[in-house]
Protein backbone atom coordinates (compact mmCIF):
# COMPACT_ATOMS: atom_id res chain seq x y z
CA UNK A 1 0.00 0.00 0.00
CA UNK A 2 0.85 3.78 -0.54
CA UNK A 3 0.85 4.87 2.65
CA UNK A 4 1.72 9.33 3.57
CA UNK A 5 3.25 9.63 6.70
CA UNK A 6 4.11 13.27 8.39
CA UNK A 7 5.09 14.61 12.19
CA UNK A 8 6.03 17.32 13.68
CA UNK A 9 9.36 17.59 16.51
CA UNK A 10 6.95 16.17 19.13
CA UNK A 11 6.61 13.43 16.42
CA UNK A 12 9.67 13.21 14.41
CA UNK A 13 11.61 10.39 15.99
CA UNK A 14 8.27 7.81 16.40
CA UNK A 15 8.15 8.88 12.48
CA UNK A 16 11.17 7.37 11.64
CA UNK A 17 11.08 4.28 13.52
CA UNK A 18 7.28 3.98 12.00
CA UNK A 19 8.72 4.84 8.23
CA UNK A 20 11.22 2.07 8.70
CA UNK A 21 8.88 -0.22 10.35
CA UNK A 22 6.22 0.22 7.04
CA UNK A 23 8.82 -0.18 4.31
CA UNK A 24 10.26 -3.20 5.90
CA UNK A 25 6.39 -4.59 6.01
CA UNK A 26 6.67 -3.85 1.64
CA UNK A 27 4.24 -0.21 1.81
CA UNK A 28 5.54 2.45 0.19
CA UNK A 29 6.27 5.20 2.20
CA UNK A 30 5.65 8.86 0.95
CA UNK A 31 7.48 10.44 3.81
CA UNK A 32 6.21 14.74 4.21
CA UNK A 33 8.15 15.38 6.67
CA UNK A 34 9.05 17.03 9.31
CA UNK A 35 12.78 15.99 8.99
CA UNK A 36 14.10 17.09 12.53
CA UNK A 37 13.31 17.76 16.03
CA UNK A 38 13.61 21.77 14.99
CA UNK A 39 10.15 23.07 16.76
CA UNK A 40 7.63 22.58 13.42
CA UNK A 41 3.63 23.53 13.39
CA UNK A 42 1.79 20.26 13.36
CA UNK A 43 -0.94 21.56 10.89
CA UNK A 44 1.34 22.04 7.98
CA UNK A 45 2.60 18.54 8.01
CA UNK A 46 -1.17 17.16 8.69
CA UNK A 47 -1.81 19.42 5.44
CA UNK A 48 0.47 17.63 3.40
CA UNK A 49 -0.34 14.13 4.52
CA UNK A 50 -4.45 15.07 4.13
CA UNK A 51 -3.21 16.16 0.20
CA UNK A 52 -1.16 13.06 -0.41
CA UNK A 53 -5.10 11.13 0.36
CA UNK A 54 -6.81 13.64 -0.84
CA UNK A 55 -5.54 13.68 -4.45
CA UNK A 56 -4.81 9.78 -4.87
CA UNK A 57 -1.25 9.56 -4.53
CA UNK A 58 -1.76 7.57 -1.05
CA UNK A 59 -4.73 5.30 0.38
CA UNK A 60 -3.70 5.52 3.76
CA UNK A 61 -1.75 8.10 6.20
CA UNK A 62 -0.28 8.24 10.03
CA UNK A 63 0.01 11.67 11.77
CA UNK A 64 2.44 11.91 15.00
CA UNK A 65 2.55 14.87 17.20
CA UNK A 66 3.37 14.85 20.92
CA UNK A 67 -0.10 13.51 21.76
CA UNK A 68 -1.83 13.10 18.15
CA UNK A 69 -4.79 15.52 19.60
CA UNK A 70 -2.80 18.48 17.18
CA UNK A 71 -3.21 16.05 13.78
CA UNK A 72 -6.11 14.49 14.52
CA UNK A 73 -7.64 18.26 15.53
CA UNK A 74 -6.16 19.70 12.22
CA UNK A 75 -6.54 16.54 9.76
CA UNK A 76 -10.40 16.19 10.73
CA UNK A 77 -11.01 19.74 8.93
CA UNK A 78 -10.54 18.58 5.03
CA UNK A 79 -13.70 16.92 3.85
CA UNK A 80 -12.88 12.96 3.20
CA UNK A 81 -10.86 12.59 5.68
CA UNK A 82 -11.15 10.35 8.74
CA UNK A 83 -8.33 11.22 11.15
CA UNK A 84 -8.68 8.31 14.36
CA UNK A 85 -6.33 9.30 17.18
CA UNK A 86 -5.68 5.72 18.77
CA UNK A 87 -3.60 4.26 22.23
CA UNK A 88 -4.42 1.01 21.59
CA UNK A 89 -5.03 -1.93 19.35
CA UNK A 90 -8.75 -2.40 19.57
CA UNK A 91 -9.38 1.35 19.00
CA UNK A 92 -6.87 1.25 15.66
CA UNK A 93 -8.99 -2.23 14.66
CA UNK A 94 -12.49 -0.51 15.15
CA UNK A 95 -11.87 2.53 13.74
CA UNK A 96 -11.00 0.90 10.36
CA UNK A 97 -13.68 -1.66 10.60
CA UNK A 98 -16.25 0.63 11.80
CA UNK A 99 -15.10 4.41 10.84
CA UNK A 100 -13.42 3.69 7.70
CA UNK A 101 -10.83 5.57 9.19
CA UNK A 102 -7.84 6.63 6.10
CA UNK A 103 -5.39 8.45 8.55
CA UNK A 104 -3.81 7.33 11.67
CA UNK A 105 -2.99 9.62 14.74
CA UNK A 106 -0.50 8.39 17.38
CA UNK A 107 1.09 10.63 20.11
CA UNK A 108 5.00 9.86 20.37
CA UNK A 109 5.01 11.42 23.69
CA UNK A 110 2.20 8.97 24.54
CA UNK A 111 3.18 5.76 23.28
CA UNK A 112 6.18 3.34 23.78
CA UNK A 113 7.36 2.75 20.08
CA UNK A 114 6.47 -0.91 20.71
CA UNK A 115 2.81 -0.32 21.11
CA UNK A 116 2.83 2.62 18.47
CA UNK A 117 4.26 -0.40 15.96
CA UNK A 118 1.48 -2.80 16.85
CA UNK A 119 -0.84 -0.23 16.57
CA UNK A 120 -0.36 0.27 12.89
CA UNK A 121 -0.02 -2.83 12.08
CA UNK A 122 -3.34 -3.65 13.38
CA UNK A 123 -4.44 -0.59 11.62
CA UNK A 124 -3.64 -1.37 8.44
CA UNK A 125 -4.55 -5.07 8.60
CA UNK A 126 -8.13 -4.00 9.83
CA UNK A 127 -11.03 -3.41 6.81
CA UNK A 128 -13.66 -1.45 6.60
CA UNK A 129 -17.26 -3.04 7.62
CA UNK A 130 -19.40 -1.08 5.52
CA UNK A 131 -23.32 -1.62 5.57
CA UNK A 132 -24.63 -0.10 8.62
CA UNK A 133 -21.32 1.62 9.09
CA UNK A 134 -21.43 2.73 5.64
CA UNK A 135 -24.91 5.18 6.58
CA UNK A 136 -22.97 6.20 9.55
CA UNK A 137 -20.08 7.52 7.87
CA UNK A 138 -22.27 9.33 4.71
CA UNK A 139 -24.13 10.87 7.81
CA UNK A 140 -21.29 12.94 8.77
CA UNK A 141 -19.68 13.11 5.99
CA UNK A 142 -21.72 15.45 3.67
C1 LIG B 1 4.39 20.34 20.27
O1 LIG B 1 5.01 20.76 21.44
C2 LIG B 1 3.04 19.71 20.61
O2 LIG B 1 2.14 20.68 20.99
C3 LIG B 1 2.52 18.93 19.42
O3 LIG B 1 3.45 17.96 19.06
C4 LIG B 1 1.20 18.19 19.62
O4 LIG B 1 1.25 17.41 20.77
C5 LIG B 1 -0.01 18.98 19.49
O5 LIG B 1 -1.13 18.50 19.60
Amino acid sequence: MKIAIGADHGGFELKQTLTAKLSAMGHEVIDMGTDSATSVDYPDFADQVCGQILDGRAQFGVLVCGTGIGMSMAANKYRGIRAALCDNEYSARMSREHNNANILCLGDRVLGKGLAENIVEVWLSASFDGGRHQRRVDKFSD
